[in-house]
């Protein structure tokens, strides 16, 4: 087999090949309605045999009602004979709104290759397709060619056809805030199912990616598609089932609605949608979005995510010098190598309805600013982290006095606040270049380590008054200005890291994950809700970018009182941060929670950078487990939250390790590879009898084979 990523396998068939898949697109028809569709997207054949799935002749069963083609193609146009969801809606001069494309070159790379279709009214399309590990990364790009302007509806960036199967089941994930990324599985409706966010941001509602089986899948087994979008403004993503069988997904960022005007000589690029076909079931699939995330989207994916400290829920908004340097001591004495100060410090900021948008130390708070504070955590051998939400501005501030024109509104409309605050426009380079000044004045000034860089409402009276024809381009151009600023800062200083925070998890997804090192997954820090909400997220995104603090007991959110090892063990499965009061933790509780952190440090390496297999159990709800391997080590988390609710297995079958090879326990016990899989590990944890809220992690180390 040819380690070159794209193929020619026929006149006008390529095959973009992983090491174990294929996808086989090109032109079904040329001429004047030119069809670019998709002929397979299954296991890798070999080379030779890739143009067998070439159908020559495409079955056609032509009615006045009807064209089979119309879901095959990668870039469905709303135009022609085609009925189904249109991944690309224009309208030219004149309110003519049938795209019209004929196929002009493919212009070949190795691990990519770009088809050229053209509409004579003046549009040219680019559909781009490439190899990412086994990844499929597809986007398009459309230049206006014409003399008149044209106006976008959608712009997907690219459909997927779901080979035939006997039936079809979807898993995704939906929730609210504090309750992300709940997990979802249901046969997939005949009809049209859409998911989508209409908020400017990912959201906390949905997540943008779906998988789809037919049904027979299971954690371990089974041949799984998944379609994901790397977008971080609103977006959506259609999944098709068509009475006749077929199933098709398209996807793309914006949401129904807006439009967007296309000047002549002007161009568009959609973000990469992202396809991915495996074997192995939810769980070999999403390890390998995990692959796909720590090799080309993470930043800095191999680096070890540092114990943070954050004083959120210690402090909330009364943040001050010497409270937080009585905190950052306490966090140092712990193993804490990151201290992070919340909101709180700057402006007139006492409370949330003031202060955003003025971004200096608050001087009754901070009166020698803020290295006082900073100098103290490093001397105490931590690094600096500050909370800021650059994207937002309360009307109680200079900032707004100064510019109200700033912010997303409607001349002579109301503007409408959430959590007291509006949303600056960074489709505007003035508020962008106010935002690179001050944030990399603050990393400069403070050598700052780490942002946690929040973005806490959603969009509303969304008006870019100064743009006129092109305002709508604001639910683009908004996401675009937030990554360019990011981007901008990175360049400027190497070694910030940045926290993509949203109300907790209301922006995750590879957009954004290419220009953050980790997400706070969930303002929900009750340890029992949280592991619903990580099982969620690690369907597709990997434990070193799952932001997870210890909190306090009973919750400052839910009133839950959990114990501490329990609390841990939950954030230990992601990158593990403390964010409870540690001015009220007893002395036994520090001991504990020292000794903890030092267990976790030893087996770091294994948490963020392993392979994620999710053992057993409905976790929060039933005895579970997950578990980590990385070169010779496997580190297991076992929890059981109810002693009594349902009899748990008392042992846990591991996976993916060598079945030949032995492992140790740290007391010495060994077994071969395949009894741990085969018969499992005694968990105590799991015996039926025991307090409520047992928890363990069991570590391996492969001693020989
Ligand atoms: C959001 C974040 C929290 C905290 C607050 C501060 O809700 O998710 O972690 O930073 O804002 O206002």
């Amino acid at each position: 087999m040819s380690s070159v990523n794209i193929l020619r396998v026929g006149d006008s068939a390529w095959a973009a090949v992983t090491q174990s898949s294929a996808f086989v697109f090109g032109l079904e028809a040329a001429g004047e309605d030119s069809r670019v569709v998709q002929w397979y997207w299954g296991p890798r054949l070999p080379d030779e045999a890739l143009a067998e799935v070439v159908r020559q002749a495409p079955r056609r069963i032509h009615s006045g009602f009807h064209d089979p083609r119309d879901v095959d193609e990668l870039l469905p146009v709303e135009g022609g004979a085609r009925w189904g969801v249109p991944s690309l809606q224009v309208t030219y001069e004149g309110g003519v709104r049938s795209v019209e494309l004929t196929f002009a070159e493919a212009v070949v790379a190795d691990s990519e290759i770009e088809l050229v279709l053209r509409d004579p009214l003046g549009l040219r399309v680019g559909l781009h397709v490439r190899v990412a590990s086994e990844v499929v990364e597809r986007w398009v790009s459309l230049t206006n060619e014409g003399e008149h302007a044209v106006r976008l509806g959608r712009v997907d960036s690219g459909s997927w056809v779901i080979p035939e199967r006997a039936g079809y089941r979807y898993t995704g994930v939906a929730g609210a805030w504090a309750q992300e990324t709940q997990l979802h599985r249901a046969e997939l409706a005949v009809g049209e199912t859409t998911f989508t966010s209409r908020t400017g941001t990912t959201s906390h509602r949905a997540n943008p990616w779906i998988m789809i089986d037919a049904g027979d899948a299971t954690e371990e087994l089974g041949e799984v598609w998944s379609v994901a979008l790397a977008w971080s403004g609103s977006w959506r993503l259609t999944a098709q089932r068509r009475p006749e069988g077929d199933v098709a997904v398209t996807a793309g960022f914006g949401h129904d609605g807006p439009t967007w005007h296309l000047a002549p000589g002007e161009s568009l690029l959609t973000p990469p949608v992202l396809g991915l076909r495996t074997c192995g079931g939810y769980g070999a699939a999403s390890r390998a979005w995990h692959d796909y995330a720590r090799h080309h989207v993470l930043p800095t994916p191999f680096e070890e995510r540092p114990v943070l400290y954050n004083s959120w829920e210690a402090t909330w908004f009364d943040v001050h010098e010497e409270g937080q340097i009585e905190l950052a001591r306490r966090a140092a004495d712990l193993g804490v190598e990151l201290f992070v100060v919340d909101d709180g410090w700057f402006g007139g900021r006492v409370d949330d309805r003031r202060g955003l948008g003025d971004w200096w130390p608050n001087p009754d708070r901070f009166p020698r600013g803020l290295s006082k504070l900073f100098d103290t955590v490093r001397e105490l051998g931590m690094r600096a982290g500050l909370w800021v939400e650059p994207e937002m501005v309360n009307p109680d501030s200079d900032l707004y006095r100064e510019h109200p024109d700033w912010v997303l509104h409607y001349p002579g409309r109301r503007r409408d606040t959430l959590r007291h605050q509006l949303v600056l426009n960074y489709g505007r380079a003035d508020v962008r270049e106010w935002a690179i000044g001050w944030l990399s004045g603050l990393v400069s000034e403070y050598g700052l380590d780490y942002f946690k860089w929040d973005m806490n409402r959603s969009f509303t009276q969304a008006g870019w008054p100064d743009a006129g024809e092109r305002a709508d381009l604001l639910w683009i151009e908004h996401t675009r200005g937030v990554y360019a600023v990011l981007d901008t800062l990175r360049e400027r200083h190497p070694g910030l890291r940045i926290e993509s925070c949203s109300g907790g998890g209301g922006r995750v997804d590879f957009g954004i994950l290419r220009r953050t090192d980790e997400v706070w997954t969930s303002d929900n820090t009750d340890a029992r809700d949280r592991q619903a909400i990580q099982e969620g997220y690690s369907y597709l995104y990997p434990a070193c970018a799952m932001s997870a603090w210890v909190t306090d007991s009973p919750n400052p959110h839910t009133r839950r009182e959990v114990p501490l090892a329990y609390r841990f063990h939950v954030a230990m499965a992601g990158a593990l941060g403390i964010g409870g009061d540690l001015t009220r933790w007893s002395a036994e509780e520090l001991e504990q929670a020292r000794s903890l952190v030092a267990a976790y440090k030893a087996v770091r390496p294994v948490i963020q950078h392993g392979r994620l297999h999710r053992l057993a159990g409905d976790p929060g709800i039933t005895a579970s487990a997950v578990q980590y391997s990385h070169e010779d080590r496997v580190v297991v988390l076992a929890y059981n939250p109810f002693a009594l609710a349902k009899r748990p297995p008392r042992r846990v079958r591991l996976a993916g390790l060598d079945p030949s090879a032995l492992y140790e326990s740290a007391e010495g016990e060994r077994w071969h590879g395949q009894t741990l899989m085969s018969h499992g590990l005694e968990l105590p944890t799991w015996f039926i009898t025991g307090p409520d809220y047992r928890s363990e992690m069991v570590v391996l180390r492969r001693v020989s084979g």
